[in-house]
């Protein structure tokens, strides 16, 4: 059975980023790299269908996917601010 402790200690050092708070390790990089791409795809999906609500006329469709869409962007928007946090130590000091 495979643990997932040994193996964390055997990291290189490359694959560790020290931050303000705390250390980034390549793997919270790439969870961070997924997560937004999810949100990328959701963005994409919400402002076709808010496009095509607005265009049938579906008011309170509409008014629900441009809600939706502005979380989309802001979970966008905070991935982003960890991912700059994660790359660049000295942005997050
Ligand atoms: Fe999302």
């Amino acid at each position: 059975m495979l643990s997932a402790t040994p193996f964390r200690a055997s990291w290189p050092r490359a694959m560790r980023f020290s931050t303000s708070s705390g250390t980034v390790t390549l793997w919270m990089r790439a969870l961070i790299a997924a997560a937004q791409a999810i949100e990328h795809y959701e963005i994409t999906r919400y402002g076709t269908l808010l496009a095509w609500a607005k265009q049938l006329r579906l008011s309170e469709a509409e008014g629900l996917l441009q809600e939706t869409l502005v979380e989309e962007e802001n979970a966008d928007e905070v991935l982003s601010e960890l991912a700059e946090d994660a790359i660049n130590p000295a942005a997050a000091a």
